[in-house]
Order: C-alpha cells, then sequence, then structure tokens
C-alpha cells in the first residue's frame, strides 16, 4: 500500500505519519508538504531514515508538480492533512486559506482523478458545523449536521468538503470525509491555546485569554484522531462523512488554569483580553457513527493526555523554542501586541 500523506510536517500530519509506520510497517508513506510557517522538517527526523517514507517538499496547489508525483508514485490513498488551519490567522488575512484548503483539495482531487485511487481521504473538522450555545448542553453535532460556518478558515474547509462530495457524486472518485473536534498532543504549532499556554508558562509570560474564556472545546489526543483515519481509511464506506470526538467538553478558562496548576506557575499570569471576532461558543461531536459501524473508541483520557503532552512540552524544549524565536515573534507581536 503507499499512502500519501500532505500536510505532514504540520501537527496531526506528522502524527499520523508516526502512527502508520508503527501500525503498517509493509506500507510506503509519501509526505507531501510545502512546509509553510506551520511545517516544520525537524519533526519527522525520527523517520527520514526509513526506507518505506519519503519527504517531498510540493504545495498541492501546483497542479504540474501534483501530477508528476502522482504519475511517478501512483499512490493507492490520499490522506490530506494540509490546510491552512488557524482560525486567527484566516481572520487577518483569508485569501491563502481559499488557496490552500480549496483550490489545494481540488487539485488534489483532479490528480486522483487522472491516475485512479483506492481512497481520497479529506482531514476536515468539526467548525464545518458552526457552533453550538453554551445553555443546551444536550445538543451535539451529528454528521446530519447543517453546515454553518462562522469563519474564513472554517468556511474554507465546509467549501472543500462539499467540493468531495461533488466529485464523488459527479465523478465517482472513492473518498471519505472525517470531521475531528480540537487536537492536543506532541508537534503542535505554539500558536493554538494549548501549546501557547504551555510554553508562555514556561516563559512566565502572560497567558492571554480571549474574552471571558468560557468557550467551549472538545478535546481529543491526536493519537487517537490518527486510529480513527486509519480505520476510515481501511474500513470506512465510500461517500461517508464520520465524526471524531471523544466526549471531553472543557472550557478554555479550565484547561488554562489546569497548565498553570501542572507547571506550578500563578494563575496571575492569566490575562483576560480582546475576544476573536465571531468567536464560535462551544464545539461537542457525536461520535455515535464511527463507534457503532467501525467500532473506534479514543485510548487517551484528557486527564492523561494533557499530563503527557504537557511533559513532551518540557522534554522537547529546543522544537518549540526555535519555533517562538524566530517569525512567531512578529506574529506574536501583530496578534497579541495592542490586543
Ligand atoms: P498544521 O497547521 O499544524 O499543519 C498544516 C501542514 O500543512 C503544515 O505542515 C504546512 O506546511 C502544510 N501545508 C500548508 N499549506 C500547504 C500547501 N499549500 N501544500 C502543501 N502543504 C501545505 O495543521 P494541523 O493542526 O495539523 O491540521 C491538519 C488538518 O487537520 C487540517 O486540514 C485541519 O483543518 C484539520 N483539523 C485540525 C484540527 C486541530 O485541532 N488541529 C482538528 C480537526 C481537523
Ligand atoms: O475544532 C477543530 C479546530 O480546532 C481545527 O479545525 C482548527 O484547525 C484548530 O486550530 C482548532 O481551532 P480553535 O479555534 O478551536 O483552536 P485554537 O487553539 O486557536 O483556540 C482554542 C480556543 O482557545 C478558542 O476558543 C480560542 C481560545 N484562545 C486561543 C488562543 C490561541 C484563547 O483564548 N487564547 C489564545 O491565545
Amino acid at each position: 500500500m503507499n499512502i500519501f500523506v500532505t500536510g505532514g510536517a504540520g501537527f496531526i500530519g506528522s502524527n499520523f505519519i508516526f502512527y502508520m509506520l508503527k501500525q503498517h510497517p509493509d506500507y510506503r508513506i509519501v509526505c507531501l508538504d510545502k512546509l509553510t510557517y506551520a511545517g516544520n522538517l525537524s519533526t519527522l527526523k525520527p523517520v527520514m531514515d526509513n526506507k518505506n517514507f519519503r519527504f517531498v517538499k510540493l504545495d498541492i496547489c501546483d497542479r504540474e508538480g501534483v501530477f508528476a508525483l502522482f504519475e511517478e508514485e501512483h499512490p493507492d490513498i490520499v490522506v490530506n492533512f494540509a490546510a491552512e488551519s488557524h482560525v486567527d490567522r484566516s481572520i487577518e488575512d483569508p485569501g491563502v486559506f481559499l488557496q490552500t484548503n480549496i483550490f489545494g483539495t481540488a487539485t488534489l482531487m483532479d490528480a486522483c482523478r487522472k491516475y485512479g485511487i483506492k481512497r481520497y481521504h479529506q482531514v476536515s473538522t468539526d467548525e464545518v458545523y458552526g457552533d453550538l450555545p453554551l445553555d443546551k448542553p444536550e445538543l451535539f453535532f451529528t454528521e446530519e449536521t447543517p453546515l454553518h460556518t462562522s469563519s474564513p478558515y472554517s468556511a474554507s474547509k465546509a467549501a472543500a468538503d462539499l467540493l468531495v462530495m461533488a466529485y464523488y457524486r459527479t465523478y465517482g472518485l472513492p473518498v471519505t470525509i472525517s470531521r475531528c473536534s480540537n487536537n492536543y498532543g506532541p508537534y503542535h504549532f505554539p500558536e493554538k491555546l494549548i501549546p501557547l499556554m504551555i510554553a508562555n508558562c514556561l516563559n512566565d509570560k502572560a497567558l492571554p485569554v480571549y474574552g471571558e474564556g468560557i468557550n467551549v472545546r472538545d478535546w481529543l489526543y491526536v493519537e487517537d484522531h490518527c486510529s480513527a483515519i486509519d480505520l476510515i481509511i481501511h474500513k470506512g464506506k465510500v461517500g461517508e462523512v464520520y465524526n471524531v470526538g471523544g466526549h471531553n467538553e472543557m472550557r478554555n478558562i479550565d484547561i488554562v488554569k489546569l497548565i498553570c496548576k501542572e507547571l506550578d506557575k500563578p494563575e496571575s499570569l492569566i490575562t483576560h483580553v480582546t475576544d476573536r471576532k465571531g468567536h464560535d461558543m462551544r464545539y461537542a461531536i457525536d461520535p455515535t457513527k464511527i463507534h457503532d459501524e467501525l467500532g473506534w473508541l479514543p485510548k487517551t483520557k484528557f486527564a492523561d493526555g494533557i499530563k503527557k503532552t504537557i511533559q513532551w512540552y518540557l522534554d522537547n524544549r529546543d522544537w518549540w523554542e526555535e519555533i517562538v524565536s524566530g517569525d512567531y515573534r512578529n506574529y506574536y507581536e501583530k496578534m497579541y501586541g495592542k490586543r
């Protein structure tokens, strides 16, 4: 089996590559990644010498490059993680989100149509469903929940999902889509809530909580997301969407307080800052379908996963310190300087 993993130098894609090479040591994995600010080749160091792994620096919007690689490798399966993934950046500058997340998805699927494929899997997000109110805890996102997006990021992901289903219906492309809740774990880029708060705590910097911090996210350890995708590409039904989540809803403020406690830092570091524009209140996934149809269940409880994650950031300071000391400083100043 030859699997193309796009965006494999990013957070979830790299974890997926490690997971797959461990679970299926005889599979060939080819990682295509443009290496944007979010892609980090050093993350893939542990697998670079694996004879079943190949890294190719490539933009998924580069039609000629993508088609040439398909011609050379003839992949059986494509798993598309490549995306601009940060909501706050999409609010500042939507253009590149439309380009990569929509046009890039279409380019990959065009190559799949031309060269043939057993499966094209689109890694989508629960954000395509919009948000849920805080006062109705009985509501969850199911696969039937209408798409209703809030940010340019989520709108671009929803557009990509619609394109994927259009390629299924129009061309019979064998597709699946997964819509997962918020992931956390190793190699998470420090612009996102959990790694940002860990890094800032460790540097005794202010912890910028948007608004009151009462927004709720449904957190899943990244390896559990990887196991869900592994199941879907092998056993999932073509043309289907699968929601992925572990029923672990938490308020942002409680996560930040927990990180302070684990790292023995004072809560006085917490600073409430101007809220995100169009900020989604609550995400909550109903994972019944993937559980009942494919037997998927998450393995890592949040209490253990967050400890493992914090320990990873303590043990791998070089990885994130290199990031936060580079261009990231300009990003941080722009986003948080006058917030
Ligand atoms: P990330 O930002 O950490 O990584 C994205 C990767 O894609 C980077 O390596 C980047 O270099 C690469 N990339 C960006 N543009 C590219 C292009 N044009 N061509 C090739 N490579 C390109 O993102 P992530 O958090 O790992 O998310 C991966 C996927 O999972 C995304 O599609 C995202 O929408 C989805 N998702 C993320 C979460 C989450 O909590 N992080 C949850 C659900 C779904
Ligand atoms: O739900 C899945 C989505 O989760 C993915 O599709 C996205 O790619 C991923 O980035 C993530 O989106 P969120 O916007 O939920 O994640 P983020 O880590 O940016 O923010 C989580 C919550 O924390 C959100 O309510 C905003 C808040 N926040 C975030 C940052 C970076 C803060 O309060 N302060 C911060 O500095």
